[in-house]
């Protein structure tokens, strides 16, 4: 997740999943970097790239609109060890991306989309890295394109598809439509398709394969201030019983060791105003106070998150009400696609300036 999912998340996730679980069975994926900043080497996307030295596997998402530079950004990947694992993102629902036919528009063009998973595919060929590739049910309730993008997608040699159970139009509002991953499922057959919409505790992704068969799950809003969520995940696939959810010293102790991750990876200044958003998710429907809330909201080091920190009642349970959707969440809105867009599903023309830097899926 853009914004989110760096290598300090990722780490933090990965040792309370080892803390709490015992395992890590979890594929934590890098914040979605776009193709052509990859291939020009921009410094901020290069930064995004980073992983943990015991990191493995090295999940990188690609955001990308053109066979060439999928093939370009998917080879430089190879030949300079950069990741184990490619995702392509074709979900993103934000205006200034699909304006230009990128993100959860591209789809539809179902011709240019089989040839960019292609040219992943092709530019990993005879490696052991695996391409796969998340996208949404289509633009909205007239244009449904996740059944023909996940049939592509098999064909062309993805290793796995994701679906994120919404249209473009519905941006993250509403409930997720759980019934299209089903009849995905039924529609891709030699490949793993994976849920996503509406998971925030580990007993929705159990509902979730159990209601529509899918072979696994994504995790987007639920674990924005829950990254113990993932241990709950592995003990209720496993069988195991469900981890105690913190209280608020150990979530104290989560956020403190969040900020020097982030510290460590953007240094103390930048770390800081980076873990001020993730606190106020950590801190969702526990009572904290308003003032303490308001001085959290404006930490600028490491000392003083300790000293605000510190503030906190220990002692307090995690509250039966702190679930349900944290993060984005908005209104269902028409999509804004370029000039004649739905003519022609067959052309693969790249669309002009789509390749342009935007967050989210
Ligand atoms: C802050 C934020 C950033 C996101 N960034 C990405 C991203 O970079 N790549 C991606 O595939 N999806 C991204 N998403 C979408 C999520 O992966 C997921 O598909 C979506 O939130 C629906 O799942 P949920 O209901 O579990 O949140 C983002 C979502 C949020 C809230």
């Amino acid at each position: 997740m853009a914004g989110v999912t760096n290598v300090a998340f990722r780490t933090l996730c990965r040792e309370l999943e080892e803390e709490r679980a015992g395992t890590t069975s979890g594929l934590y994926v890098c914040e979605m970097v776009t193709a052509r900043a990859l291939v020009e080497r921009h410094p901020a996307t290069m930064h995004m790239t980073t992983f943990g030295p015991q990191e493995s596997p090295r999940s990188l998402q690609l955001y990308t609109v053109d066979p060439a530079t999928t093939y370009a950004a998917a080879r430089m990947i190879v030949t300079e060890d950069l990741a184990d694992h490619i995702d392509m993102n074709f979900g993103c629902p934000v205006p200034k991306v699909t304006r230009r036919g990128g993100g959860s528009a591209l789809p539809y063009k179902r011709r240019l989309f089989g040839q960019i998973v292609a040219a992943a595919v092709r530019a990993t060929e005879g490696t052991q890295i695996p391409v796969t590739v998340k996208f949404r049910i289509g633009i909205d309730d007239a244009h449904h394109t996740h059944l023909d993008a996940g049939r592509i997608a098999e064909q062309e040699g993805a290793a796995a598809v994701a679906l994120h159970a919404r249209t473009a139009a519905q941006r993250y509002s509403g409930t997720a439509d759980w019934e299209q991953i089903a009849r995905l499922k039924e529609a891709v057959t030699s490949i793993p398709v994976l849920g996503n919409g509406d998971i925030f505790e580990a007993t929705d992704a159990v509902a979730m394969m159990a209601a529509t068969g899918c072979d696994g799950v994504v995790i987007g809003r639920g674990c924005l201030g829950r990254p113990w969520l993932f241990a709950e995940l592995s003990a209720a696939f496993t069988g195991s019983p469900t981890p105690t959810p913190p209280t608020l010293g150990e979530v104290a102790d989560i956020i403190r060791r969040h900020g020097e991750l982030l510290a460590d990876h953007f240094g103390e200044d930048k770390g800081m105003r980076d873990i001020r958003k993730h606190i106020a998710w950590y801190l969702h429907g526990f009572p904290a106070g308003a003032d303490l809330r308001r001085a959290l909201a404006l930490v600028k080091s490491l000392d003083e998150l300790d000293r605000l920190l510190d503030s906190l009642d220990r002692d307090v349970p995690f509250p039966p009400a702190a679930g349900g959707p944290r993060g984005r969440q908005g209104s269902a809105a028409s999509v804004t696609l370029p000039e004649g867009w739905l003519d022609d599903p067959d052309d693969c023309t790249v669309p002009a300036g789509a390749d342009v830097m935007h967050s989210g899926g």
